[in-house]
């Protein structure tokens, strides 16, 4: 069974390297790997963590890249690399450009898609941004479904899916995640690496993680979280870490807005290791991001997330995660009763799993074997 996974961006590499590195270890499995580099820095940052080595890299970015551009030179980069992998499968994950223009090119080929991630949906084609459209329009291409939970696969039967066709795996966030965890109490050095890095944190203050990058938010709302973040950095007890995505529509918002706060570090994206890391030391973690939804319920650490509208109801439903939008005030209400009042922050803070057990890889590996077995 000939498998080309394509991945682009670092929620897609992270994401794909447990599936990467289980077809590697699968009987039978000639596995190739695809980047587009619609990522560079920060896809190259997890291709080393996971230890993976493309086939195939399409170097696409461009900055400040708009989507016509990521979807075309995606499109017309992969029409070549089809035609030398002639894959059976083609392995694409989430919602992503790449994954879209991944999946095209797949069905232009002939080539059958399966779709990691599958089924999430917030109803409104407008947010994400584009990633809603993306996903829904990768569910009609895709041959074979690997919804992370029972709600996405719920998703999928509603938009007329067959039942054969979907498998609930887990998310393989966790997977990664697990890894990572793992490797990290194994080797004591990861964490005096990380005291040796961070020594500019304060351990007498608590720590508040902040990540943000969705394009719904550039027309007003990340100036609105960033002047949330400078009222709660003046409380004196805290500090703020955020990496700041390297996108000039962030990067020169945050920088202009926070550059100024003592209380305010503003750091390049981390690597993974680094990354988790920070969430398990953070007291609370303010995000869009849809990978910090699904990490943090099993770190157990609160999440206030930064929209209007979430694909990912388990977290709210597990307790974990607050959908607060991009209100100036409300976020800084939510933060402000998180770092307070103790009991609204352990009722948030009990360690939950709604995403995945850590082993969906496999799961994936194995429905793909079991379709194509004689
Ligand atoms: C993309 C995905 C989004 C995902 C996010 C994860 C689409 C439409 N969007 O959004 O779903 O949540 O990745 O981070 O696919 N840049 C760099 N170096 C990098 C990466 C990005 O400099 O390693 C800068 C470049 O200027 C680039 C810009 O960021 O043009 C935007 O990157 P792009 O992939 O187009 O969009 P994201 O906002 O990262
Ligand atoms: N992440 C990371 N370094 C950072 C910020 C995030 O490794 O500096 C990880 C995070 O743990 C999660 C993933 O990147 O697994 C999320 O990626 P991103 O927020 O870029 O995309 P999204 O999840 O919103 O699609």
């Amino acid at each position: 069974m000939r498998v080309l996974t394509i991945l682009g961006t670092r929620p897609d590499a992270i994401k794909l390297a447990p599936v990467v590195q289980a077809l590697a270890a699968a009987p039978g499995v000639s596995s190739l790997l695809c980047v587009t580099g619609q990522h560079r820095r920060m896809l190259d940052q997890v291709l080393e963590v996971f230890g993976l080595v493309p086939d195939h890299d399409l170097h696409i970015m461009k900055p400040g890249q708009d989507l016509t551009h990521v979807t075309t030179a995606v499109l017309n980069g992969l029409g070549p690399v089809m035609d030398q992998a002639r894959p059976d499968w083609v392995i694409v994950q989430g919602d992503t450009t790449t994954a879209l223009a991944a999946a095209l090119a797949a069905f232009y080929r002939h080539a059958r898609v399966a779709h990691v991630e599958a089924g999430l949906r917030t109803g409104d084609i407008l947010a994400p941004w584009p990633e809603e459209m993306n996903r829904r329009l990768i569910g009609q291409i895709a041959q074979l479904h690997f919804p992370p939970t029972e709600i996405a696969a719920a998703n999928l039967r509603r938009e007329g899916i067959a039942e054969g066709r979907i498998l609930v795996t887990g998310n393989t966030v966790i997977d990664a995640l697990h890894q990572v965890a793992a490797r990290l109490d194994a080797d004591p050095g990861q964490a005096a690496r990380f005291a040796r890095d961070f020594a500019w944190l304060d351990p007498a203050r608590r720590l508040i993680l902040v990540t943000g990058h969705r394009r719904e938010s550039f027309d007003g709302g990340l100036a609105r979280i960033c002047r949330a973040l400078v009222t709660l950095a003046r409380r004196g007890d805290v500090q703020i870490v955020y990496p700041v995505h390297p996108n000039p529509r962030v990067r020169e918002v945050a920088e202009a807005m926070l550059a100024q706060s003592p209380s305010i570090h503003l750091i390049p994206p981390q690597d993974y290791v680094p990354f988790v890391q920070l969430m398990r030391r953070a007291h609370l973690i303010v995000t869009d991001s849809g990978g910090v939804q699904e990490e943090a319920p099993g770190l157990g650490k609160p999440v206030l997330v930064t929209r209007d509208t979430t694909e990912r109801p388990e977290a709210i439903a597990a307790g974990t995660a607050l959908l607060v939008g991009t209100s100036e005030d409300v976020l800084v209400a939510a933060a402000t009763r998180l770092l307070d009042d103790p009991a609204a922050h352990a009722a948030m803070a009990q360690a939950r799993n709604p995403f995945g057990d850590g082993a969906a890889a496999g799961r994936i590996v194995a429905r793909l074997l079991e379709q194509d077995a004689p």
